[in-house]
């Protein structure tokens, strides 16, 4: 895979579909509180993901967006659950398509995270669980009305997002959030058909993907992030790894793998000193597009993910702090600064104040002294 080291700054085509991206750079969804709780994106949130698409990135994804009022999570948070918040995303496409980029949006229910107080009702999950943003202590288990309310949600929202501009969506199936909560052993407890074995466990997500793909044109781009391991929910790597093969046959155009370390190797698979995405890439011979994400700051990061076998390289942090990072990449050298950053250095990169007080919660990310 060395050929792929001199790949990062050249263009790439996604298989399936006729786009092209300007390199393999992928700015990774960051959740930033700059919206409006009625779900409209702000000017602020537009403006944050433009400088970085002017930066060169060849993909932009947005901040998890959510496809309903019940999938909640935060507030500050944009929507696609109304076709109010169309005209707004509108200048966001808009602006982004001013650039070489391309622009996704990542579709998102919470599930058990999703605050009683924020979106009025009982949290639902795969299963009753305990919750404690339920006033209750405890979820809701989803009925087979509420699952296919969730399916008709997403697919209402992806309508939204071509409607919208959008080039592709990207369905977040990670961290541990409502899709993670039914693909995971400990979190689905299920006896019916939407529970049990792995292949019913992905059936929630097998069904919104194929829901989507009817619905939307054959131009759009529809990929699926996953964690490829998470003790707590059950999430399995061996697992996953079937995931993948079963994601492949619905036909989809990317999986994101969120590793949060792309360099660290499996947590529950100890004998083994591949990185998750060597584990994965190396599982199949013929794979969609896959993006890799986690701990990359410099080109030397990013030419090693590519080398593991992903074809895009995603960032999360250091897109924040480094706006210019798609088009620097360039440089075989490059290695940004790392953090802490000053609050005015955060504000000259086009973060609003709301941002740069919800990057504190990050550690070490900003400094308050000079
Ligand atoms: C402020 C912030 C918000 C995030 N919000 C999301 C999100 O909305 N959806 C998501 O899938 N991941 C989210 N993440 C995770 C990032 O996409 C990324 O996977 C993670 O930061 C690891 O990459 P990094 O080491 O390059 O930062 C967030 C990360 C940060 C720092």
């Amino acid at each position: 895979m060395n050929e792929k080291k001199h790949l990062l700054s050249s263009s790439y085509q996604f298989n399936r579909v006729q786009k092209i991206i300007q390199n393999r750079t992928v700015l990774a969804a960051m959740t930033n509180k700059q919206s409006y709780d009625n779900g409209i994106i702000s000017q602020e949130e537009i403006d944050w993901l433009t400088e970085r698409a002017k930066g060169g990135f060849g993909i932009i994804t947005t901040a998890a967006t959510n496809v309903s009022i019940e999938s909640k999570a935060w507030e500050g948070e944009f929507g696609v659950y109304d076709d109010m918040h169309i005209p707004n995303l509108k200048k966001l496409t808009k602006s982004i398509h001013q650039t070489e980029s391309l622009i996704f949006a990542q579709l998102f229910h919470g599930g058990i995270r999703c605050p009683q107080t924020i979106t009025g009702i009982t949290p639902l999950s795969a299963s009753m669980l305990e919750c404690k943003e339920s006033t209750t202590g405890f979820c809701k288990e989803a009925s087979n009305k509420d699952i296919h309310k969730i399916i008709d949600d997403f697919t209402s929202a992806a309508i939204r997002c071509v409607d919208s501009g959008f080039d592709g969506i990207e369905l977040h199936g990670a961290h541990g959030y409502l899709i993670s909560q039914f693909l995971g052993s400990k979190t689905n407890l299920r006896t019916d058909a939407w529970g049990g074995s792995l292949q019913n466990r992905a059936k929630l997500l097998i069904k919104i993907c194929n829901s989507i793909k009817a619905k939307v044109p054959e131009s759009f781009i529809i990929g699926v992030r996953i964690s490829p391991e998470i003790d707590s929910l059950g999430i399995d790597l061996y697992d996953t790894i079937k995931l993948v093969g079963i994601l492949n046959n619905i036909g989809l155009d990317f999986i994101h793998i969120s590793c949060w370390d792309a360099f660290a190797s499996s947590k529950q698979y100890s004998n083994d000193n591949r990185t998750l995405t060597q584990i994965i890439t190396d599982s199949y011979s013929n794979l969609p597009t896959i993006i890799s994400t986690g701990n990359v700051w410099s080109s030397q990061d990013a030419n090693n993910v590519l080398n593991q076998g992903a074809d895009l390289v995603g960032v999360g942090r250091v897109g924040i702090a480094h706006p210019n990072w798609g088009k620097n990449i360039a440089d075989i050298n490059y290695n940004p600064t790392p953090p802490p950053y000053t609050s005015d250095y955060l504000k000259h990169v086009k973060l609003s104040d709301k941002f740069i007080d919800y990057m504190r919660n990050w550690n070490g990310f900003v400094t308050d002294s000079k």
